[in-house]
Parts: C-alpha cells; sequence; structure tokens
C-alpha cells in the first residue's frame, strides 16, 4: 500500500495514529472474534502491551476467515476510525488482510485460558507470546537499557570479560568444565561464575568499569532463585573502599529501579495486578528512603533478639541462609539492607581482611521478598595478605600470578559487586521463580532448549 510503511511497530502505530489515516501492520492474531454482522481481530507484535483492533466485514471469504484464529500471523491494512469501544480510542477499518503464516488451532499450545507458568516452562519457544512473557522480556530488555545508562552516564567503561577461563573467580569451585580444554587450550578451562577478576585489571588501568554479561555456575540448587546460567552486572572501581561501593550499589539500584517503573509502566501494572498484589507501591516504598546498613555481626544480635524460630541456626560463625535474609529485609527492616563485615570463612578468598583479622570488608544487599540481590566487597589489595588468603584456603596462586601481580604493580585499594540480573528481574516483576524471567532458563536437568 502506497504511502504507509508495513512494518512500523505497533507501538509507533498508536503514538500517530489519527482519524481518516491509512494504516498497515503486521503481527500475530492475539483474538479473533465472529458475529453474524462484524468480525474483530486483535492483533499484537509485542512491542507494546497493546493491540491494535481490526474490524472486518462479515462477508469475508469463508476460506480466509477460518484462518484468522489465535496465533496466525497477518498483515492488514485500512483506515483508522473512531471506536465506539471501551478499551481503544482507535481501530482499524480492515480493508485488506492476509495470513503471512498460518496457525493450526486444534493443535496451538497457547489457547485463550489461562494457564500455568509451570506449564508454560515446557513451551519455552511459545510462551514470549503469553501476556505475562511479552511483558517480561520487554521488563528485561528495559532493564539492561538502564543499567548500561546508569553506567554510561557516569563515564564507566563497559569491559567484555572473558567467558572461558582458567581462573574460579569465587573459589567455590561450582565450575563447568570444558570437555576439550586439555587438548585444546593445554590446561583446563571453565565457563566463568564471574569477570571480576578479569575486570580489576581494567579498574587498575580505567578506573571505573563494569561487565555485564552471562555466567555460569554449576551449583547443584534447584531453587527458585538459582539458574546455571545468570547475567550479572558487575562495576569495579579503583581508588575506592567498601563505603564507596555501598553508596554506589544504593545509587544504582535506586536508580534503575525509578527509570524502569517510568519506561514499563503499562507492563509492570501487568505484574502488580495479576502476579503480586501492591507490587507497585511495594517497590517504591523500597527505594524512597535510604537502605539500612548492619553488620553479620548486628545482623546475628537482630536475629537472636527476634524471638522468631529458624530451621537454620543462627549466631557469629553460621551463615545467613534465605529465611534469615527475609527476616531481616522484610520484617525488621522493611527495605533493602547492605550486611558488611562477614566473617572471613564464608567469604571469597580476595576480600579484604578486616584488622579484627576476623570479619572481611564484604556486604550483601538484601531486599524484601527476595534476599540477597547484590554481592560485592572491597578487594585485598596488599599482595601477602592476599597470598595468606589463599594459603589458608589451600588454593594454588599458580593460575592466579596475573592477579597477584595487580599487586605488585601500583596496587590500589578498590572494589566493586555483582548484581543478579535475573534477581533483579524477579525483585521488579514479583515473578516468584528465575525459570519464568529467563527466556531460556538453565537449571539442574534443563538445557536442552
Ligand atoms: O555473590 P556473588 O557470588 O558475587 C560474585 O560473583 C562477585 N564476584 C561479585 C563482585 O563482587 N563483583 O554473586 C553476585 C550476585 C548474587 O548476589 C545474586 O544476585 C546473583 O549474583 N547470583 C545468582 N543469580 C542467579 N542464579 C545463581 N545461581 C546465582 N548466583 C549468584
Ligand atoms: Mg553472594
Amino acid at each position: 500500500m502506497a504511502g504507509v510503511d508495513r512494518r512500523t511497530p505497533i507501538r509507533r502505530l498508536l503514538e500517530t495514529a489519527t482519524e481518516g489515516e491509512p494504516v498497515a501492520l503486521t503481527g500475530w492474531i492475539k483474538t479473533s472474534r465472529f458475529s453474524k454482522n462484524i468480525c474483530f481481530v486483535h492483533i499484537f507484535d509485542g512491542s507494546t502491551p497493546r493491540t491494535i483492533q481490526g474490524i472486518l466485514s462479515a462477508d469475508l471469504d469463508p476460506a480466509l476467515k477460518s484462518r484468522l484464529g489465535i496465533g496466525a500471523a497477518v498483515r492488514l491494512s485500512g483506515t483508522w476510525k473512531a471506536s465506539p469501544g471501551k478499551e481503544q480510542d482507535l481501530e482499524v477499518a480492515v480493508e485488506t488482510i492476509e495470513v503471512i503464516g498460518d496457525c493450526a488451532p486444534s493443535a496451538y499450545p497457547l489457547q485463550k485460558k489461562r494457564t500455568t507458568l509451570e506449564h508454560l516452562r515446557t513451551i519455552a519457544h511459545l510462551r514470549p507470546r503469553t501476556n505475562t512473557h511479552q511483558a517480561v522480556i520487554r521488563i528485561r530488555n528495559a532493564l539492561a537499557w538502564q543499567i548500561h545508562r546508569f553506567f554510561q552516564e557516569r563515564g564507566f567503561l563497559w569491559i567484555h570479560t572473558p567467558i572461558i577461563t582458567g581462573a574460579d573467580a569465587e573459589g567455590a569451585g561450582e565450575l563447568f568444565p570444558l570437555a576439550n580444554a586439555l587438548e585444546f587450550f593445554g590446561h583446563p578451562a571453565f565457563l566463568s561464575v564471574s569477570g571480576q577478576l578479569e575486570v580489576e585489571c581494567f579498574a587498575q588501568s580505567h578506573t571505573d568499569v563494569y561487565t555485564f554479561g552471562p555466567t555460569f555456575r554449576a551449583e547443584n540448587s534447584n531453587t527458585p532463585r538459582h539458574a546455571a546460567e545468570f547475567w550479572m552486572i558487575e562495576p569495579e572501581l579503583a581508588f575506592a573502599d567498601l563505603d564507596d561501593v555501598v553508596a554506589l550499589a544504593e545509587d544504582f539500584l535506586r536508580e534503575v529501579t525509578h527509570a524502569v517503573l517510568d519506561q514499563c509502566a503499562d507492563d509492570l501494572a501487568l505484574f502488580d495486578r495479576f502476579i503480586e498484589p501492591g507490587l507497585l507501591a511495594a517497590i517504591q516504598a523500597a527505594v524512597a528512603e535510604p537502605f539500612a546498613r548492619i553488620t553479620y555481626r548486628e545482623a546475628q544480635a537482630i536475629l537472636e533478639a527476634s524471638g522468631a524460630s529458624f530451621t537454620y541456626p543462627i549466631g557469629f560463625g553460621t551463615s545467613l541462609q534465605a529465611e534469615h535474609e527475609q527476616y531481616l529485609a522484610e520484617q525488621h527492616f522493611g527495605k533493602p539492607v547492605f550486611v558488611t563485615d562477614y566473617p572471613v570463612e564464608q567469604k571469597a578468598f580476595y576480600m579484604r581482611l578486616n584488622d579484627d583479622g576476623q570479619t572481611v570488608a564484604a556486604t550483601d544487599l538484601l531486599v524484601p521478598r527476595l534476599g540477597e540481590i547484590i554481592g560485592g566487597s572491597q578487594r585485598e589489595e596488599r599482595l601477602e595478605v592476599l597470598q595468606a588468603q589463599l594459603q589458608r584456603r589451600g588454593m594454588s596462586d599458580e593460575h592466579l600470578w596475573w592477579y597477584l601481580d595487580l599487586r605488585r604493580f601500583g596496587t590500589t585499594p578498590h572494589g566493586g559487586f555483582g548484581l543478579g540480573f535475573d534477581r533483579m528481574l524477579m525483585w521488579l516483576t514479583g515473578m516468584k521463580n528465575i525459570r519464568d524471567v529467563i527466556p531460556f532458563p538453565r537449571t539442574p536437568g534443563h538445557a536442552a532448549f
């Protein structure tokens, strides 16, 4: 059709829709309804939560009509006209409609009736067409964009750290080994659990940097919050201490949250309505005031004084379990809380030893409903102390000689944190399972498609 761009996204079309103007669009049929005198089709294309309603005359060719069911890919053209319906101001009086891709109605796994999130995981190739996953994907995109924007506006450089690595960055042994590494590289190699060690090299050359990429963990924890493949954002700052790290993490979480609330108001409204009633008010309240900050010792004291009965033990030296984290963030503070200065035994070798010799300059940020969303620390910048930390854990420094070199040549106090991207998405959407915010989740027993 002359003068009309057929690939204009529905989001754009709705912004510029003018009564009486011609319009052409492509998309998939969300619903169609045929009555004696009139036919309705609702078209979506993923660019917006909204659909366009097309009105067809009832004397449509019956063969064509039978192909206009849910899921069919279509192209249509017509004219914008005022809509008598409440749902939209304008609708399209359709002049031509063409089926680009048929969708067998009886075999199509996505029918009009609502289905469960669990079931949708078994059809991960089609679930992006459902309302919920349409929205998840748009919010995921917006979150990634706003995260980059936050750092770019502050002059942080995005560093592409390797996915294949010889080092166990967290020292926790949760690595996926590459099967042919020995013959190919001449040494063992793994999928990276974190870009931190490598990005530290760039903090020591470019001062303010960050990574944003996929990370892999072979931890066999089949929980709603763990995936074997997830995305992480890891800023790293030279000439910085734990206070700088905490301050950045707080600014970051607050600003990015506000930006996504703004950008995705329509999509988030769906989660507020159907997934987690009160979600938006809770998120806004969580980022309205300064976050709380306590030490691990203080956290233990709060748990001891709580009178609550926990499944796992509490007290100095015990690790904070999900139930403890939730108690602190949700019941006690009712807002995000930084816990700092954990016992040295519980944390990674690279964290800076405090003067007490028992704790390290670490921090976890715990948020209501979810628990840990960020883990970070000041790094050990003193060569001898770092070597002692490796020794204490029985770790060899053979593969980390370059990491130790950073402490030999122009070392600086420095630090950073890692945000679990998919966990942040859970927090923003109220989705309870990480499998429902990742396009193709990888979890124990699941990596086929
Ligand atoms: O606390 P973690 O293990 O910290 C690091 O990897 C550091 N190198 C970060 C740094 O200081 N640069 O992981 C950081 C965050 C966690 O707080 C959590 O949100 C997320 O990554 N995370 C996971 N998300 C999904 N599935 C998993 N299996 C995760 N493990 C960690
Ligand atoms: Mg952690």
